[in-house]
């Protein structure tokens, strides 16, 4: 396992490499079995893997936890290496690496990016729709694996990726959860042991339950109602929204779908903002 934080010496590493598929596994570190199941498969997908470890400041808003975010560098090479891998490589640039200087150029990424995540967080799409793009230009991967966990991201770089053309197959990870149902995720790390044994889970559970009532046939506007009562009952305050959509565009359904469906939600709890999401077939 090799590792660059530097641009050119990265491309240098690659050059030879690309005779075989490169796939590129983009994170901001404090790895999780959800990340570390996103490696896996893209080594199954690709002969080389690149992971990036990169916390990057443009999709973060001044208020948000850029500083705080949890970054542990050498226990994330540790978790890599504990998977026995052959051929990955690992690109940690310093943020100067990536910025040299403020990009002026921004990217717009339409209807999209105006609902869910959206509002409470207004600059994040384009922050990271900025960095997606550096980095597969300055990577160039066959693939690049996003996680479902992130399921508006994984539509946000897939859209980015078509309108472009950018020659990357976009390939969508399961979401990897912890025994009681929650979400991986690094800013678990934020929720008291209270918090994330009893309260969190629900969020998982929230969705499970609205599933099966829009499978039986449930009013949606109904089903969706109950969902927030059942998680504000729970703790959870604000529910930044608990939305059912189509799985490409994310607009709201009302009806069962016979195209793919999806429940995404995104709540507070305490100190901790999560979202999920779930399939509706
Ligand atoms: P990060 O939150 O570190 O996540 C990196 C990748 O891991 C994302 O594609 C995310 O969806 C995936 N992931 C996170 N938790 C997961 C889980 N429980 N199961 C499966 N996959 C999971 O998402 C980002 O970083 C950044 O926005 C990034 C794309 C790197 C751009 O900066």
């Amino acid at each position: 396992m090799q590792s660059f934080s530097n641009i050119a010496d990265l491309r240098t590493h690659l050059l030879p490499l690309r005779r075989g598929k490169i796939a590129l596994v983009p994170t901001m570190g404090a790895l999780h079995a959800g990340h570390l199941s996103l490696i896996q498969q893209a080594r199954s997908a690709a002969e080389h893997v690149v992971v990036s470890i990169f916390v990057n400041p443009a999709q973060f808003a001044p208020h948000e936890d850029f500083d705080t975010y949890p970054r542990n560098i050498a226990r994330d090479l540790e978790l890599i290496e504990g998977l026995n891998l052959d051929n990955i490589t690992i690109f940690t640039p310093d943020i100067s690496e990536i910025y040299p200087a403020p990009a002026t150029t921004k990217i717009q990424l339409g209807d999209i990016d105006t609902r869910w995540e959206s509002p409470a967080r207004p600059h994040f799409f384009s922050g990271v729709a900025l960095v997606a793009t550096k980095l597969f230009n300055i990577i160039q991967p066959d693939i690049a694996l996003f996680g479902e966990k992130d399921f508006q991201q994984l539509q946000v770089i897939s859209q980015l990726v078509h309108d472009f053309s950018v020659p990357i197959e976009i390939i969508g990870a399961p979401i990897v959860r912890e025994p009681s149902g929650l979400a991986m995720s690094s800013r678990n790390a934020y929720l008291t042991d209270e918090e994330r044994k009893i309260i969190a889970p629900k969020l998982y559970q929230g969705l499970q339950d609205a599933a099966e009532k829009i499978r039986a046939g449930e009013l949606v506007e109904s089903v969706l109602e109950k969902a927030k009562q059942y998680l504000s009952a729970a703790g959870f305050a604000p529910i930044d929204y608990f939305a059912y959509v189509d799985s490409t565009a994310l607009m709201p359904l009302s009806n069962v779908s016979k195209g793919g469906a999806r429940l995404l939600a995104a709540a507070r709890l305490g100190k901790t903002r999560l979202i999920d999401n779930i399939a509706v077939t």
